[in-house]
């Protein structure tokens, strides 16, 4: 069977998964879509860069144009990250008529409303599951299997790299900037891991997980959040004394109708499932009106969890093309519902 063609944009921790999971279990994979999926081109930076993974040097290029414009490619996989050129690479590839599948939460909850326009209207599949929570299947979940709820609520830990520093630092003593240090060499971190340490990628998820949670439009600016940097270890010392686990939270409630969407630490209590999640470990809890609670838990940064979650992507968007179909929900039917101002959310 002809292979099903993919443009990789980017190979570092994402991409070096992507790349690693398609090559370990490409047999399985193409036995379970009855078509074999190939990387036929891979964006890099730096091709000269040395790589973790073992690839053929002639599959690296820095020109985008090959892969966006390579006629032959039938999904182009963005685990680049960042806004600029991450956002123009992504709306050239579906207005070539290819199909996206990101890791990308920073483009999605800044510029998801014409993103999701773009796939729209070229009737191709732009998915996203990798965006949140790493490997665990918390979008498809959301958009899918928990359609029929009325959501009340999402709630829990979204973040890796924040979760590992405040397990280190209170099981192990170790000082911030050391534990930081290792989070960036184990791959949890962001680029730029100010966006992990003062709450900016927790509250980009947030704003994805709560649009789809309850069927309207929030954007990362809406979303309050603070994130770790202020905290002391002495903080972290006295509140394990009084019972409770320092952890940085993600809330969104919808309440008559208003959505409040928030990020910060706080005291949860030891017995509380939230306050034993470790390491760069996730657990989102969902409440809906005929599931009751659901708690979603694994993996929520790094290598090949996050790999996990982009190759299932890539899996779905090719059943689509064999199939001549598309995804399953289109993120532009949303109503419009208030979202509480952000300087009127109490946290405290
Ligand atoms: P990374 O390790 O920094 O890798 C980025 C890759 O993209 C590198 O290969 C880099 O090329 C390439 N790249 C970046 N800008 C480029 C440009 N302008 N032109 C060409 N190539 C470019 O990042 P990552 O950790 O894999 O994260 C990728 C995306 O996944 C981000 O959106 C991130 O938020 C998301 N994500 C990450 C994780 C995680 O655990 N790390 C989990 C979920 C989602 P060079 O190699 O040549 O520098
Ligand atoms: N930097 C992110 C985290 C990667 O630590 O959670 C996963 O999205």
């Amino acid at each position: 069977e002809e292979p099903i063609q993919i443009g990789l944009l980017g190979l570092g921790t994402v991409g070096g998964g992507v790349f690693k999971l398609l090559q370990s279990n490409g047999q399985e994979i193409a036995l379970k879509l009855g078509r074999p999926l190939e990387i036929k081109r891979i964006l890099v930076r730096d091709v000269t860069r040395p790589r973790s993974v073992n690839v053929n040097p002639e599959l690296l290029t820095t020109d985008p144009l090959a892969i966006l414009k390579d006629p032959e490619i039938d999904i182009v996989v963005e685990v680049m990250g960042g806004l600029e050129p991450a956002r123009e690479y992504v709306l050239e590839a579906l207005r070539q008529g290819k199909s996206v599948v990101t890791a990308n939460k920073d483009l999605l909850a800044l510029h998801g409303k014409e993103l999701f326009a773009a796939a729209e209207a070229t009737g191709r599949d732009l998915l996203f599951e990798a965006s949140v929570g790493g490997g665990i299947p918390i979008i498809h979940s959301l958009k899918e299997c928990l359609a029929g709820n009325r959501i009340s609520q999402v709630m829990g830990i979204v973040n890796g790299t924040t979760n590992y520093i405040l397990t280190k630092m209170s099981q192990e003593g170790r000082p911030f900037a050391e534990v930081l240090a290792e989070a960036q060499r184990l791959g949890y971190a962001e680029p730029d891991p100010t966006s992990d340490i003062e709450g900016d990628d927790a509250a980009r998820k947030m704003a994805i997980l709560a649009s789809i949670a309850f069927g309207t439009r929030i954007t990362y600016p809406q979303v309050y959040h603070e994130g770790i940097s202020q905290l002391h270890p002495q903080d972290i010392k006295y509140a394990a004394r009084l019972g409770y686990a320092i952890k940085l939270l993600g809330i969104a409630r919808e309440e008559e109708g208003m959505v409040e969407v928030r990020v910060h630490p706080a005291l949860v209590p030891l017995e509380h499932p939230l306050a034993i999640v470790q390491g760069a470990f996730n657990a989102i809890f969902v409440e809906g009106d005929a599931v009751g609670q659901a708690m979603f838990y694994g993996q929520g940064a790094g290598e090949m969890p996050t790999a996990s979650a982009v190759v299932g992507d890539i899996m779905e968007a090719a059943r689509n093309l064999i199939h001549g179909t598309t995804g399953r929900l289109s993120c532009t039917c949303l109503a419009h519902k208030p979202v509480k101002p952000i300087w009127d959310i109490e946290t405290r």
